[in-house]
């Protein structure tokens, strides 16, 4: 039997776009398993907390076959070994984000040379997509229907309402 070819998609998803939605999509027609990792940064503040975000994941990418989600501490690189993944995936948007990413993929490939790492890229119309703006939006009453899955509006819209200090986030 061939071994399942599976991906790591990590990030921090804070929170979970429609951006990050459709490169799941696209990973899951490439791999066999792609497992979404939302990594605990304890340096950034974060609006959600790991199992939140994760929660929304799965409710996002319930109709992906393959899909699941998972939350990591720790080196990205020993997620991916840990969970078997042979490859991890990142979004690439446009020139802007090249440089970071290529910076990170040489320093995993560093630390674990057997680990791909592969470049997607989203449709055209998320490419000015990121959480940092959905969450600007939100925070000033702006739209956001469309940007995010149903339930990360939901819970985005609730967040801010009852958290008065994550306006501030
Ligand atoms: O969505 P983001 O914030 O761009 O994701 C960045 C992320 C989570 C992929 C990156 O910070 C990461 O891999 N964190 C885990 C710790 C780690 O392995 N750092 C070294 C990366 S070279």
């Amino acid at each position: 039997m061939t071994r399942p070819r599976v991906a790591l998609f990590p990030g921090s998803f804070d929170p979970f776009t429609n951006g990050h939605l459709d490169l799941a999509r696209r990973a899951s027609v490439l791999f066999d398993r792609v497992v979404v990792a939302v990594a605990q940064n304890s340096a950034k503040t974060s609006l959600f907390t790991p199992e939140e975000r994760v929660e929304m994941i799965e409710s996002a990418i319930g109709g992906i076959k393959g899909a699941s989600a998972i939350h990591f501490s720790g080196l990205l690189v020993d997620c991916a070994k840990r969970i078997g993944a042979q490859v991890i995936i990142r979004g690439l948007r446009a020139v802007s984000d090249f440089e970071f990413e290529f910076q990170m993929a040489l320093m995993n490939r560093r630390l674990a040379p057997n680990v791909e790492i592969a470049f997607l890229m989203p449709s055209q119309e998320f490419t000015y997509l990121n959480s940092t703006l959905v969450k600007e939006v939100a925070r000033h009453g702006g739209k956001i229907r469309g940007l995010v899955p149903p339930l990360v509006e939901r819970r985005l819209t609730e967040r801010l309402r009852q958290t008065p200090r994550a306006k501030a986030r």
